[in-house]
C-alpha cells in the first residue's frame, strides 16, 4: 500500500493506491478560491495554505480508505517541477511519516505522475505510446517507450497551452483559473466566428503567444456592450485555435515516430472540444487531468523507492528535468 502526496501548486492532496494499481483514495483540496482574487496562484500564500491542510488531506484518505499508518509500505510524493514552497510542504510531510514508520520514500516527478494518470482504471495504459501532456505550465510531446522512460519530442516556446486558456479567460473576464470556465462558454459560441492564427513551427513544437495577442487585439476593439455580445464566439474561436495547434503537433508527432498508440494527459486534457478532436485517443479521465495524487500513486508503483536514513536529505526542484 502506497500513500502519496501532492503539493506541487495550489492543490494539496494525498491518495492510497495497491500493488495492483487500484485506488483505495483520492482526495483533492482546491486552493483556487483562495487564490482567484490574485488573478494567479501565490507562492506564499500557497505554501501556508498547504501547512494548514496537509495533515487533516492525509488523514482523511487514511480514512476514506479505512487504514492506518502501520498499514502503509511506501510514502511517495512529488519532488518538482512546481513551486518549492509547496513542494516542500508535500516533502516534509512525506518524510515524517515515511521516517516515523520506517518506510522507504518514493520521490516522483509531477509530469511523470500526469502521464501515470493514464495507468490508472479505466484506462489502464500500457507504453509504448505517444503522450501530449498538456497542463497549466507544460505543454509537451513525450515519446512514452516504459512506464517510467520518456523522450521529449516537442515543447511549446513560451506559454503553456494551460496558461493560454487562463490568460484567454482573464481576458474574456472568466477569472481564474479560467480554462474550465472557458470551455464552458465556447460551447454557446461559434468557433468560426474569428480567425485566430495557429502557429506552424518546424519540428513540434508549439508557441501560444502570438494567438493570446491576437485575442487581446480583438477583445480591444470591441466596446463593453459588443464584448458582452461576442464573448462566447471569441472563447469559441480562442479555444478552436489552441485544439487545432495541438491536435495537428500530436497528429505530426505521431507519424513521425509511427506510434500506434496516442494518449493525452494533464489539466487541458479536460477541455471538452480537445477530447472530442482525439476522441481515438486514450484520455486521463476528466477527474485525473489536473492535479491530484492518484496519479502521483500510480507513478510510484514503478520508481526505486529510496531507504531510510538517505531521503532526509531529499530536495525539491522547480523546473523540468524529465526528459
Ligand atoms: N476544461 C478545460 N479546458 C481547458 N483548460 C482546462 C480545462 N480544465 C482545466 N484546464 C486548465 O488546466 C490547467 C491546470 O492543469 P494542471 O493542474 O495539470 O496544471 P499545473 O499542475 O498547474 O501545471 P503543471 O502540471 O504543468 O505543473 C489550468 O491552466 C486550467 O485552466
Ligand atoms: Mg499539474
Amino acid at each position: 500500500m502506497i500513500l502519496a502526496i501532492e503539493t506541487s501548486c495550489d492543490e494539496t492532496a494525498a491518495a492510497l493506491i495497491d500493488d495492483a494499481g487500484r485506488l483505495h483514495a483520492n482526495v483533492v483540496s482546491s486552493q483556487a478560491e483562495l487564490h482567484a482574487r490574485f488573478g494567479g496562484v501565490v507562492p506564499e500564500v500557497a505554501s501556508r495554505r498547504h501547512l494548514e491542510l496537509i495533515c487533516p488531506v492525509v488523514q482523511s484518505a487514511l480514512d476514506e480508505a479505512k487504514l492506518t499508518f502501520d498499514q502503509l509500505d511506501r510514502v511517495a510524493v512529488t519532488q518538482g517541477p512546481g513551486l518549492i514552497g509547496a513542494l516542500l510542504v508535500g516533502i516534509s510531510a512525506a518524510k515524517a511519516i515515511a521516517w516515523g514508520k520506517g518506510l522507504p520514500l518514493v520521490p516522483v516527478d509531477h509530469l511523470l505522475g500526469h502521464v501515470a494518470a493514464l495507468y490508472l482504471e479505466p484506462v489502464r495504459l500500457e507504453p509504448p505510446f505517444l503522450c501530449l501532456l498538456t497542463s497549466g505550465g507544460h505543454t509537451l510531446l513525450l515519446d512514452v517507450q516504459e512506464h517510467t522512460s520518456l523522450r521529449l519530442l516537442g515543447t511549446t516556446l513560451d506559454d503553456a497551452a494551460g496558461e493560454a486558456f487562463d490568460k484567454g479567460a482573464r481576458l474574456l473576464g472568466l477569472g481564474y483559473p479560467g480554462g474550465a470556465a472557458l470551455d464552458m462558454l465556447a460551447r454557446e459560441g461559434d468557433p468560426g466566428a474569428y480567425s485566430f492564427p495557429v502557429a506552424r513551427l518546424d519540428g513540434l513544437d508549439f508557441s501560444f503567444s502570438g494567438l493570446k495577442t491576437a485575442l487581446l487585439y480583438a477583445v480591444r476593439g470591441l466596446d463593453s456592450a459588443e464584448l458582452e455580445r461576442r464573448r462566447a464566439d471569441l472563447a469559441a474561436s480562442y479555444q478552436h485555435a489552441i485544439v487545432r495547434a495541438l491536435v495537428e503537433q500530436t497528429l505530426q508527432a505521431a507519424e513521425k515516430i509511427g506510434a500506434r498508440q496516442i494518449a493525452v494527459a494533464g489539466g487541458v486534457a479536460a477541455n471538452s472540444e480537445l477530447r472530442r478532436a482525439l476522441a481515438g485517443a486514450a484520455l486521463a479521465p476528466v477527474e485525473l487531468c489536473t492535479d491530484n495524487a492518484a496519479m502521483i500513486a500510480s507513478a510510484a508503483r514503478y520508481l526505486k523507492p529510496l531507504n531510510p536514513p538517505g531521503y532526509l536529505g531529499l530536495d525539491a526542484y522547480a523546473s523540468r528535468q524529465l526528459a
